[in-house]
């Protein structure tokens, strides 16, 4: 059996005596069939020889950023993989990690990476409960990036203690990768339907009404509901980021563009996500030339947009499941409640646009989900990926135990 069979992963190896074991995770990561592309540092290399991945892979390892006077493409690197593992992770590896440092191969894949990433820390005991390393960790996991806490035991050297700093043995690496890459095909079959950005209501040909809306947040769940096996079409307006390859985009402008292409979407959709910051007003008349301002300064009357997910509701199939965000200042959960009656919604995640690090512009969010069956759930500060699959992985839950309850 090769359960991993054509899956990527890439694996990161740093300076550590534990690297020994990784020489047995990348075997057992071959066996079970997937391509696994070696990246190691420097000091990786003074554990163990790159030609031992080499020959277990039969992929070449990489360790420099520049390799034969040419930059490696780090970023191509990073994207191919669906999952990164860094085994062992060390003290010093993990603090540049926390630090968002970029100053070798194996840190600069991790911020060109979109993927899940599996940090599985191995050193000394005293290191590994100093308050430095607890801060870096509890970072990482802000970031999004799951941690394998070390084992209690002997460590690799014979004189050091017996305390927690243990790396995992390769056969739990190997399970908690596949808890990865499992979720992939978990939503194989299923139409999703996911808008993201801001719109644009124009006053003139060259001025527009709009909002900070980066998109960010529906680019996340739209990659992450592909990475899971959906059909996805993702209804943006302009984005500030890149749209997740395999996707198939529907760019829009106005609010009455995106609620047609939401409308035309729907047909046959199990889930619709609306993470779309649609302009909530426009001008009555746009001007058909530009407003100059030798004119002088006019009034300009607004009226409201439709609301697409309330506009839309009759196009929703039977069964199809909508989830909607709020973007509140005050009263959060009070009016996050009435959103979610109001608009139909079987889940709504709410944020709060002033608190920092979460809601528009930033790559991490702080959410409280709310059901019309459970109570809030409040999820910890995490990345817009992180904060996408636990969406999905709701949904999912949704599906497993019933229908929607519309
Ligand atoms: N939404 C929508 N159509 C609009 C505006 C918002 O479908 N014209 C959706 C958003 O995509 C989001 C949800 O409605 O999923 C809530 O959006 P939000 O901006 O928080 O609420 P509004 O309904 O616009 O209400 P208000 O601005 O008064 O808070």
């Amino acid at each position: 059996m090769r359960p991993f069979s054509g899956r990527r992963i890439l694996l990161g190896v740093t300076g550590g005596i534990a690297s020994y074991k990784t020489v047995s995770l990348a075997r057992l990561l071959a066996q079970a069939g997937a391509d696994v592309d070696v990246v190691m540092t420097r000091s990786a290399r003074e554990f163990v020889g790159a030609v031992t991945f080499e020959a277990l892979t039969a992929r070449p390892v990489h360790v420099d950023l520049i390799a034969d006077g040419h930059a490696l493409d780090h970023i191509a690197l990073a994207k191919q993989n669906e999952v990164i593992v860094v085994a062992p992770a060390t003290a010093d590896f993990i603090s540049r990690a926390a630090a968002g440092r970029a100053d070798d191969l194996l840190t600069a894949c991790l911020l060109a990476n979109a993927s899940p990433v599996l940090i599985v820390p191995a050193m000394n005991d005293r290191m590994w409960s100093h308050p430095q390393t607890v801060a870096n960790v509890a970072h990482l996991r802000r970031l999004g990036y799951a941690v394998l806490e070390p084992g209690t035991g002997p460590l690799a050297s014979p004189d050091e203690g017996a305390g927690q700093g243990r790396m995992r043995e390769p056969e739990e690496i190997l399970a908690a990768v596949a808890r990865f890459l499992e979720p992939a095909g978990a939503l194989s079959g299923k139409r999703v339907v996911v808008t993201a950005g801001p719109t644009r209501e124009p006053i003139d040909p060259v001025r527009f009404i709009s909002n900070r809306s980066s998109g960010k947040m529906g680019v996340a769940i739209a990659r992450a509901a592909k990475r899971r096996g959906a059909e996805v079409t993702l209804i943006a307006g302009p984005l500030e980021v890149p749209v997740p390859e395999g996707v198939s985009v529907i760019r829009v402008e106005r609010t009455s563009e995106m609620a047609d292409a939401v409308r035309a979407a729907l047909v046959g959709a199990n889930l619709l996500v609306m993470a779309a910051a649609p302009a909530d007003f426009r001008p009555r008349a746009v001007a058909g030339a530009k407003l100059k301002k030798s004119a002088g300064l006019a009034p300009i009357a607004l009226e409201q947009t439709d609301d697409i997910l309330n506009s839309t509701r009759d196009a929703r199939p039977k069964g199809c499941v909508v989830v909607g965000f709020a973007l509140e200042t005050n009263d959060i959960l009070a009016n996050a409640a009435a959103k979610l009656e109001s608009k139909g919604l079987d889940f709504i995640v709410a944020n709060d646009a002033t608190e920092t690090g979460a809601g528009f512009g930033g790559d991490t969010n702080r959410v409280t989900i709310l059901t019309k069956t459970t109570k809030p759930e409040t999820l910890p500060l995490m990345s817009k990926d992180a904060v996408a699959d636990a969406i999905l992985d709701r949904v999912e839950l949704l599906w497993k135990d019933g229908a929607s309850g519309r």
